[in-house]
């Protein structure tokens, strides 16, 4: 029988990079202390979480200048950075910059409804409070197009194979993904609150880079 694989090479292209990670260096019983004393004032019903739930998001969305979330914010750095670098983007031409940051304190029974993030590059969520199903992070594949003509069955699961993707939300825990990538989460089915800290992230074209002209 003909090796048809000894001659072949199967190209894996346009990929989608999502970087899950854990930061055990950050206080989540300060974090969540912090979070739950923001002023009323700053938090509110938010149009993406259906079901009871507030967020920082529409008011300011600054937790990243507040002292107490300095800790945390140098953490995303480190991982941010690797994961850029990872993705091949070069930091000594810019710099990543976050430029929004809020939280979410979502109760039993409520979900995030499926969204993307406009005008930014790299987004993420940071698990500060996450009981056992509270609610996975999914993220759709964005190759709509690929739905149109599909395999009927798949003998395994392959990332080509995948229609989308859920991690689990475990304290200390950032899930980074592109900005576009269009997520949702499930429904909290545990007893108690599921706080996030999330945020969007930008690219600062730095130095001489900032006056050339780009291309393209
Ligand atoms: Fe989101």
């Amino acid at each position: 029988m003909t090796d048809t694989t000894a001659t072949a090479e199967l190209l894996s292209l346009f990929p989608t990079g999502i970087l899950v990670a854990s930061i055990p260096e950050v206080d989540n019983a300060a974090l969540a202390r912090a979070i739950r004393g923001l002023p009323p004032a700053e938090t509110q019903a938010h149009g993406l979480i259906s079901g009871d739930g507030v967020s920082t998001y529409g008011t300011g969305h600054n937790l990243h200048r507040r002292p107490e979330f300095k800790p945390l914010v140098d953490a995303l750095g480190l991982r941010l950075a690797a994961f850029a670098r990872e993705l091949g983007a070069d930091l000594e031409r810019m710099n990543l910059l976050m430029a929004d940051c809020w939280s979410n304190i979502q109760q039993p029974g409520s979900h995030v409804v499926q969204h993307r993030h406009p005008n930014s590059l790299i987004s993420g969520a940071y698990y500060v409070e996450a009981p056992a199903n509270c609610g996975r992070i999914v993220f759709e594949s964005p190759l709509d197009a690929h739905r149109m003509s599909d395999f009927p069955y798949y003998a395994r699961q392959t990332p080509f194979a995948m229609k989308r993707y859920a991690v689990d939300p475990i304290p200390g825990r950032v899930v980074l993904f592109p900005s576009w990538l269009s997520h949702r989460t499930e429904p909290n089915r545990s007893n108690g609150e599921r706080i996030v800290v999330s945020f969007n992230v930008s690219a600062q074209i730095s130095g001489a880079d900032r006056e050339r002209p780009r291309a393209g």
